[in-house]
């Protein structure tokens, strides 16, 4: 059986249906504090939180557990830099206690969620992954740490582990049964399809004058059902025998803001309202993503690399249920 924490929230619940696709038993944990209960599409699922012992105890007693994916975390940049006691409790306090667990109940493979937030602002783009990790907010240091704590248990304690940095995640499943919901929701294309929506006054540019082709910041955005694939392909991998590693999970494209917003005025056919502000602190210019080692090693090739197509799946999703 498979363990996802954090499996009720955005791309742990498109993970999970992907693995239940594939035949898998799957149980989830998650403290609902952002996921949805009706997102998880697993027969198990347990609310709990990293940080209570007893619970987890409990989960790995209860369940026969061969490998765990890792999602649960607090994941926004801005809000790192201002709670940054809360961010390294629950996201790298909460892993060393999901170690701890696995470590006593003989759990050796573990898939973690990082981020192309370890890099900060980079020198050479597209990234790989062996580039410095010098990251520009709290986040992004709870992230590394963790991946350093991984690499010290691989190392000492026998955990077999993959780091999956995600670059911008996006869109939502085809038939539009999961999506993203964040609250708040700090996303580029939910924040721009609520204010084709109306459930936004307008979109707000950060900044206008970066050394890139239109002065606006550029993202590689993942689809969330590659996402899926890969954690599927990682999983593989370390029951094959794999001791795991790193890797940039991105379409290796990269799309301004502005070419965000266009393309989202494309796919819905909506005026929207754009204000230009000023640059945010820790931004940087661009980040793309040299996911050639995931495809060589994980036999991993993200499938939607159109942006429109993207766009489409979170437009049919929020037009459902709301967004931003
Ligand atoms: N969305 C992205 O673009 C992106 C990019 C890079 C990395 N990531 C990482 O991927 C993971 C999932 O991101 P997401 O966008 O699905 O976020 P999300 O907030 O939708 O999902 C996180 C889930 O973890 C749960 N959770 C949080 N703290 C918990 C705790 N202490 N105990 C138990 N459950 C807890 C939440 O309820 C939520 O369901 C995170 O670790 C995030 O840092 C996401």
């Amino acid at each position: 059986m498979i363990l996802v924490t954090g499996g009720a929230g955005y791309v742990g619940s498109h993970c999970v249906r992907e693995l239940v696709r594939e035949g898998r038993d799957v149980v989830v944990f998650d403290n609902l504090s952002q996921g949805r209960r009706d997102a998880v599409l697993a027969q198990r699922f347990v609310e709990g939180d990293l940080l209570d012992s007893t619970a987890l105890e409990r989960v790995f007693a209860e369940h026969d557990i061969e490998a765990v994916l890792h999602f649960a975390g607090l994941i926004c940049v801005g809000e790192s830099m201002v709670q940054p006691e809360r961010y390294y409790e629950q996201n790298v306090g909460g892993t060393i206690n999901l170690l701890r667990q696995m470590r006593s109940s003989g759990v050796r493979q573990l898939v973690f969620s990082s981020s192309a937030a370890v890099y900060g602002d980079p020198r050479q783009v597209p990234i790989p992954e062996d580039h410095g990790k010098n990251p520009t907010s709290v986040y992004g240091r709870t992230k590394w740490i963790v991946e350093e704590i991984l690499a010290d248990c691989a190392r000492g304690s026998g955990l077999r582990y993959v780091a999956l940095r995600y670059f911008n995640a996006a869109g939502a499943a085809s038939d539009g049964r999961l999506g993203e919901t964040h609250r708040p929701e700090t996303h580029l294309i939910p924040l721009v399809l609520a204010a084709a929506m109306d459930a936004r006054r307008e979109v707000r540019v950060f900044g206008t004058d970066y050394d890139t082709p239109d002065g606006t910041c550029i993202r590689d955005y993942v689809h969330v059902d590659d996402l899926s694939r890969a954690h599927a392909a990682a999983l593989r991998a370390l029951a094959a025998g794999s001791s795991g590693g790193a890797y940039n999970l991105g379409s290796m494209q990269g799309f301004s803001v502005r070419e965000v917003i266009e393309t989202c005025r494309r796919v819905t056919g909506r005026a929207i309202r754009v204000v230009d502000g000023p640059r945010r602190p820790g931004d940087p210019p661009s980040l793309v993503a040299d996911s050639r080692l995931a495809r060589r090693e994980l036999d991993w090739v993200p499938e939607i690399t159109s942006l429109d197509e993207i766009v489409r799946t979170a437009w049919a999703w929020a037009q459902a249920h709301g967004v931003g």
